[in-house]
């Protein structure tokens, strides 16, 4: 049962043993570095064991080796074995954050911002695949050894996109829609067993899977003017948020789908005067 905490620093994970997918770069590197410094113990899984690796030095300056857990999760086939491979190595499993995800990408791993319906099935296919199929059974999957612990917590990567309308991203924001409310059911089914299942969204945030926009100044100007805040979230402040969630400090939130947006989800009826750029898209 996942009980009150008093613990003296409730932000404070010593011992959690704790797997984050999407660990190889980006907001997951950020993740697994911030709630290495806590005090989880940590398995780091994605497709790209070098970049792993790099990651596991980065978790080693806080004091802890990490477990490396490779997988390809567009065959959510291997989601047991990353899950079971986790729990494995570190003899059960209390913490589950799961932030590996595509954006539809271009063959030189750029995003392809192209509407619905200029795109082609496989596109969406492979989204679906990666962002949702895997998200299904990884909880499948963790499930059993999270039932075991006594602070079990489950956070879903989603994003912005999955809550305001994202025109050119459909596939990404359908299955970003689909993770909060996958974290919502799984929340309240889950309850009763002590796993706390919650969703972080998000806005723009400074990445590789940005990086064609975010370099782009007209087009990053422009998105940025319609962020109260005003600029890029740094991966740094989604691994703060997303270490809160799984904290003891959380301890009684469940089901909640956390916006982390600078503001950009908050309907301002235009009062505030932010000035906007002509959008890039409108020639
Ligand atoms: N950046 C943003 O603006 C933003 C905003 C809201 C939400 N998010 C969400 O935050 C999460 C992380 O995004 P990010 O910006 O850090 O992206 P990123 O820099 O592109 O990193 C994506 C991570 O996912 C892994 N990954 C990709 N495909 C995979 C696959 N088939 N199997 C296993 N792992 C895979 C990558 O590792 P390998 O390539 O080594 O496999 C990498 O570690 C995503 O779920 C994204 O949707 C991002």
């Amino acid at each position: 049962m996942n009980t009150v905490h008093t613990t003296p620093d409730p932000f404070r994970l010593d011992g959690a043993r704790v797997l984050v997918t999407g660990a190889s770069r980006g907001i997951g590197r950020s993740v697994a570095v911030t709630l290495a410094r806590a005090g989880g113990r940590l398995a780091l899984s994605a497709r790209t064991p070098e970049a792993l690796a790099r990651t596991a030095e980065l978790v080693a300056k806080e004091g802890h080796d990490a477990v490396l857990v490779p997988g390809d999760l567009a065959a959510p086939e291997e989601a047991g074995a990353v899950v079971d491979g986790a729990a494995a190595a570190l003899g059960g499993l209390d913490i589950l954050v799961h932030n590996a995800g595509i954006l539809p990408s271009h063959p030189d791993g750029s995003a392809a911002m192209v509407p619905l319906q200029d795109s082609v099935q496989e596109s969406w296919d492979h989204v679906v695949s990666v962002n949702l199929n895997a998200t299904a059974a990884l909880c499948r999957h963790a499930h059993r050894h999270l039932s075991a612990s006594p602070r079990a917590s489950v956070v879903l990567m989603s994003s912005l996109a999955g809550v305001v309308g994202a025109p050119l991203m459909e596939a990404y924001a359908a299955t970003k829609a689909a993770q909060i409310s996958l974290a919502r059911s799984l929340a309240v089914g889950w309850a009763r067993t002590g796993i706390r299942v919650n969703a972080l969204c998000p806005g723009w945030t400074r990445t590789d899977m940005t990086a064609s926009v975010h370099t782009a100044e007209p087009l990053s100007d422009w998105l940025m003017a319609h962020v109260p805040m005003g600029r890029w979230a740094e991966p740094q402040e989604v691994a703060h948020a997303t270490l809160f969630l799984v904290s003891p400090a959380a301890s009684f939130l469940t089901g909640h789908a956390l916006l982390l947006d600078g503001g950009a989800s908050v309907p301002d009826c235009g009062l505030a005067g932010i000035a906007k750029p002509p959008s890039p898209f409108v020639t």
